[in-house]
């Protein structure tokens, strides 16, 4: 179903209060999106969401948890009354306790917590959101990390849920690809924010690029079909990305 006075694409961005989702929601906004913008921390959040819409960007702030179940559906629900959703892009992201310490001294209150950030909710947001990007042949956009891959002692719980969201993605993709939809995972690389502070606080960032180092990267994803890169797994530092 097209709403004839609903054709401006839509962006529900999970922690974009900070970091990588906040450049990525000033981004899309800069280009006409409307964007719907969440994040616990209500003051962070509202800074972002006046700035924007001092730009004359459409800004939808709504302030909560993406691992609960009525702030999913709040969040969804703001994107079905602007008509549309076309992008769903999972951010939101927690490391565990700061400073981050090995997997078997790590609260298992705090394992709960990150699995529930960063691997519940963005099945849950996807399982919500479906009817909705189906309608626009939506994509969605799932954070990862090298940590999914790698082994980095001290980031465990980070790196077990990143795996975790990875081969959920995979799947979804998979069951999916005759949807008209699309599931991205995307790997930012390193990239200076709150969140690399808050888990190694004291470690040298200097030469730790910001995010908006990943800017050529969503410049690209914007004008692929979702069927182009369903199931595909991006390095966003280390483009031309078409080959991979
Ligand atoms: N930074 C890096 O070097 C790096 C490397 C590889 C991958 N990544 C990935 O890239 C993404 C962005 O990273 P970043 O470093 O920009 O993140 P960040 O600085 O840690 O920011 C995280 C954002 O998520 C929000 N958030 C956290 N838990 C939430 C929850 N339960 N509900 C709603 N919002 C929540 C935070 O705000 P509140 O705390 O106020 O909720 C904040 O807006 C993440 O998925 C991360 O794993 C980052």
């Amino acid at each position: 179903m097209t709403h004839p006075n609903r054709q401006t694409r839509v962006a529900l961005i999970t922690g974009a209060s900070t970091g990588l989702g906040e450049t990525l929601a000033e981004f899309l906004s800069g280009l006409g999106w409307s964007v719907i913008l969440t994040a616990r921390t209500e003051s962070d959040l509202a800074v972002v969401a006046k700035r924007l819409t001092d730009q004359g960007g459409t800004v939808v702030a709504l302030p909560g948890d993406v691992g609960e179940a009525a702030h999913r559906e709040r969040l969804i629900a703001a994107a079905t009354t602007l008509g549309r959703l076309d992008w769903l892009v999972n951010n939101a992201s927690q490391m565990g306790v700061s400073p981050i310490r090995p997997l078997l001294d790590h609260p298992l209150t705090s394992f709960e917590a990150v699995l529930r950030t960063n691997v519940v909710a963005p099945v849950a947001l996807a399982q919500l959101a479906l009817p909705l990007l189906k309608e626009t042949g939506g994509l969605v956009v799932n954070l990862s990390s090298e940590a999914a891959v790698d082994v980095f002692p001290c980031a465990g719980i980070y790196g077990a849920s990143k795996a975790a969201l990875d081969q959920a993605s995979r799947i979804i993709a998979a069951e999916n690809a005759d949807s008209g939809i699309g599931v991205t995972l995307v790997d930012p690389g390193g990239i200076r924010t709150r969140g690399y502070e808050e888990a190694e606080p004291g470690f040298d960032l200097t030469g730790v690029p910001y995010p908006d180092v990943t800017l050529p990267f969503w410049k690209w994803l914007i004008e692929r079909s979702p069927g182009e890169v369903n199931g595909q797994r991006y390095l966003a530092q280390a483009g031309p990305w078409d080959a991979r």
